[in-house]
């Protein structure tokens, strides 16, 4: 039996899968839930030959694996939807992402799609970002070390990431990851995001400013709530 977080997940996943017909251009997330939306999209719409691009190769593999073949990100590429989870979002759905390291591809594809739908479970709400989940920050490997002093320097808690083997992790892009966890609540996401990015050596941030159209909260039994940008949650 699956866990109560499953639960969620899956049930934010369907409903995100809801809104996919079968002739739209569709880009997939990565994560936990990304994948539930893959393998509900598997479900829904067995054997359909979607024109899709993945965020990482693990998306790339799932996707595969379900027969829902993804495809290499071209020049002109647009898309009608997303689906992607994410580490935190706040009530005006500013987002953490890069739990799962696929942020820099994840920001690419959200910023070439319509509509960016963010599935997650209740406990993925924030009021400001960094309260639950660390900001991932992509650096190029031979600025890493001069980054992290930085950045303990301007406030953060700083976490370089390692793999299982304790290894640095590498991303799909062959770079690695900074966690930073503030020591002060993020009040405004789009200067912290836009200083982080602005530092030599970095290459990309987990903070999504103004980037999700829709978060459909899922909850363990099957409901889901919807919030969008210009209806944000009842209080
Ligand atoms: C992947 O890089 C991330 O942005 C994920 O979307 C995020 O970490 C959420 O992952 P889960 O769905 O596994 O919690």
């Amino acid at each position: 039996m699956p866990d109560e977080l499953t639960l969620a997940k899956a049930a934010a996943a369907r409903r995100g899968v809801e809104r996919v017909r079968p002739d739209m251009r569709l880009a997939l997330g990565t994560g936990s839930t990304a994948g539930e939306a893959v393998r509900a999209l598997a479900a829904r719409f067995p054997g359909e030959p979607f024109d899709c691009v993945a965020s990482s190769r693990a998306t790339e593999e799932l996707a595969g694996s379900l027969g829902i073949s993804v495809r290499p990100l071209r020049a002109d590429d647009r898309f009608d939807l997303m689906l992607d989870g994410a580490d935190e979002v706040t009530p005006s759905l500013d987002l953490t992402k890069g739990g799962g390291g696929a942020l820099l591809r994840e920001k690419l594809l959200a910023r070439l799609s319509k509509e960016v739908v963010i599935l997650v479970d209740p406990t993925k709400l924030v009021a400001h970002l960094g309260e639950r989940a660390p900001i991932p920050v992509e650096v190029v490997p031979f600025a890493r070390a001069v980054l992290a002093r930085r950045f303990a320097h301007d406030g953060y808690r700083v976490r370089h990431r390692e793999g299982p083997d304790g290894r640095a992790y590498l991303t799909d892009n062959g770079n690695e990851l900074l966690d930073l966890t503030p020591l002060h609540p993020i009040e405004d996401p789009r200067a912290t995001a836009d200083a982080l990015a602005s530092v030599t050596g970095v290459v990309e941030t987990g903070i999504f400013v103004g980037l999700a159209t829709r978060v459909l909260v899922g909850h363990a039994d099957g409901r889901v709530d919807e919030r969008t940008k210009d209806a944000p949650p009842a209080p």
